[in-house]
């Protein structure tokens, strides 16, 4: 059955029980269903959407089409955890249908206001002719989940200049002045971002554009998030239409940030440094981050990229959320660590360590599909040395650190069922260590490597057979110490 416009935008309403009974049992069987990421429980998942910690939980939404593997009405799914490990599950969050909202509940953030749990998001609208209209909308949360829409939009035009793309809001609130930042196209097609500032989260005023050196930097800046970050102003955003550049922005879309000096509104200069891409892997996007009550900035991004077919599509659903990390900068970088609370979900510690010689070492006491490992390797001479995991007969997928390049490089050539193909089946970073650590969380069918201590993130899906357990380490042309620990996750 192909995915017209009509199917892409039917409600969820209009689906029998038998249909969504259907829909589940379908998913049910795949065999790539996650274990400890968040997924949608049918159709397609997308950007993680007004993450905050709100009367006691972490809430957590994303965007979701609930009856198929395609971008069609977008509603907002809703979770919360107190722990960032064990999610509960809400179901729709926020229903799109108001004039300001027909054709989707776009992205957009969370803010507790007056004891709720405020929600800024972007209303999607197509006109008869599909001409689109952005509206930036609010919706309230209680302590019930309950969630109630403002019968009128908080911001019902786009500004003189700017084109009809212009979404995402992310909300802060500095003082007693709460401040929006919008995703936007200026009418020259180039990307960008745009102020405005409230008292009320109701009205607001438009500020104008975040003034950054990046004025020819891709046409659309999706999901853009500002926060200050160990005294550091720090911009994250999603652009659209970088051009590869060596081993940067290889994937159809790119995430990352800038740092510079804090912005003291109502100046919008941004004095920043290089654009870094947040993720050297294959499969992520739109990320979202939220301040906890520890003070700790926490990120979750959305494990897939828009316009690609993932192979679960046959099973009706797609993508996840990656686990979430914490933030910290370092210089004019971001280091992203995994959460210390993902700990809770070790099993069954493994250790082993050894020294390896021109050789790729199968250890088969040390398997798994789901797992998390620590492994530190060092060598002195090797060319290049790494790990091979969900390894079988024919395939693996390999994590090498090519010493003499100075490369760390993912590979998912041999991974299983490829996906994303025709953009390359490697991913590589510049890193200068002697030891390298990687810190590996694989789950069904994805994995996250996090490169000594968070100063680089690998994520990819990858698609291979259950059979695919094993976990090899090797060296090139030296020697090499290595150092592993890993825990089975069952959840
Ligand atoms: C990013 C994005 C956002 C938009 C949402 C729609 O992936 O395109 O800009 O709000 O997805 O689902």
């Amino acid at each position: 059955m192909e995915w017209t416009r009509e199917r892409r935008y039917r409600r969820l309403q209009e689906a029998s029980a038998e249909e969504l009974k259907q829909l589940e049992m379908t998913v049910q069987q795949c065999e790539w269903r996650q274990h400890f990421h968040i997924q949608p429980p049918t159709g397609l998942l997308n950007d993680p959407n007004g993450f905050c910690y709100y009367n006691g939980e972490y809430h957590l939404f994303y965007q979701w089409f609930p009856l198929g593997p395609v971008h069609g009405l977008k509603y907002w799914y809703h979770t919360s955890s107190k722990d960032l490990v064990n999610w509960n599950y809400h179901g729709v969050g926020i229903e799109p249908g108001y004039y300001y909202d027909s054709h989707g509940a776009y992205s957009g953030s969370g803010i507790e206001h007056d004891g709720k749990l405020h929600l800024l998001y972007t209303g999607n609208v197509r006109d008869k002719n599909w001409v689109r209209y952005p509206y930036q909308a609010l919706a309230i949360m209680d302590e019930d989940y309950i969630v109630k829409k403002q019968e009128k939009a908080v911001i019902e035009s786009v500004p003189i200049g700017y084109t009809d793309h212009y979404r995402d809001p992310k909300v802060w609130k500095e003082n007693d002045t709460f401040y929006m930042i919008i995703g936007a196209q200026r009418e020259n097609e180039t990307g960008c971002a745009v102020l405005y500032s409230s008292l009320d989260l109701k009205e607001w005023k438009f500020e104008g554009e975040l003034e950054t050196n990046l004025k020819d930097f891709g046409f659309m800046w999706e999901c853009p998030d500002y926060m200050v970050l160990n005294d550091k102003g720090v911009f994250i955003f999603s652009p659209q239409g970088v051009e590869p550049s060596g081993d940067n922005y290889q994937n159809i879309y790119q995430s990352g940030y800038i740092i510079g000096n804090p912005l003291t509104m109502p100046n919008r200069t941004f004095k920043h440094g290089e654009f870094h891409e947040l993720d050297r892997g294959f499969d992520f996007y739109a990320p979202q981050t939220t301040l906890d009550p520890q003070g700790r900035r926490i990120l979750v991004g959305w494990m897939g990229l828009p316009e690609i077919a993932y192979p679960t599509d046959r099973n009706d659903w797609a993508h996840c959320l990656t686990v979430p990390r914490e933030l910290t900068v370092k210089g004019d970088k971001l280091i992203q660590k995994p959460v210390k609370e993902l700990e809770q979900l070790r099993t069954n510690e493994q250790k082993v360590n050894g020294m390896i010689q021109n050789e790729t070492v199968a250890n088969f006491d040390l398997q798994g599909t789901v797992y998390e490992m620590i492994c530190e390797m060092t060598s002195a001479d090797a060319h290049a040395f790494g790990i091979e995991f969900r390894a079988g007969e024919t395939n693996k997928t390999v994590i090498t650190y090519n010493r003499k390049e100075k490369k760390i490089i993912l590979d998912r050539s041999q991974s299983g069922e490829a996906v994303g193909e025709e953009f390359g089946t490697t991913r590589a970073c510049y890193m200068d260590a002697e030891t390298i650590k990687f810190h590996m969380f694989v789950d069904t069918s994805s994995v996250e490597v996090f490169i000594n201590d968070g100063e680089e993130v690998f994520t990819a899906r990858i698609f291979p057979n259950k059979e695919d357990r094993n976990i090899r380490f090797f060296s090139y042309n030296g020697t090499v110490q290595f150092d592993a620990r890993k825990w089975d996750i069952t959840k």
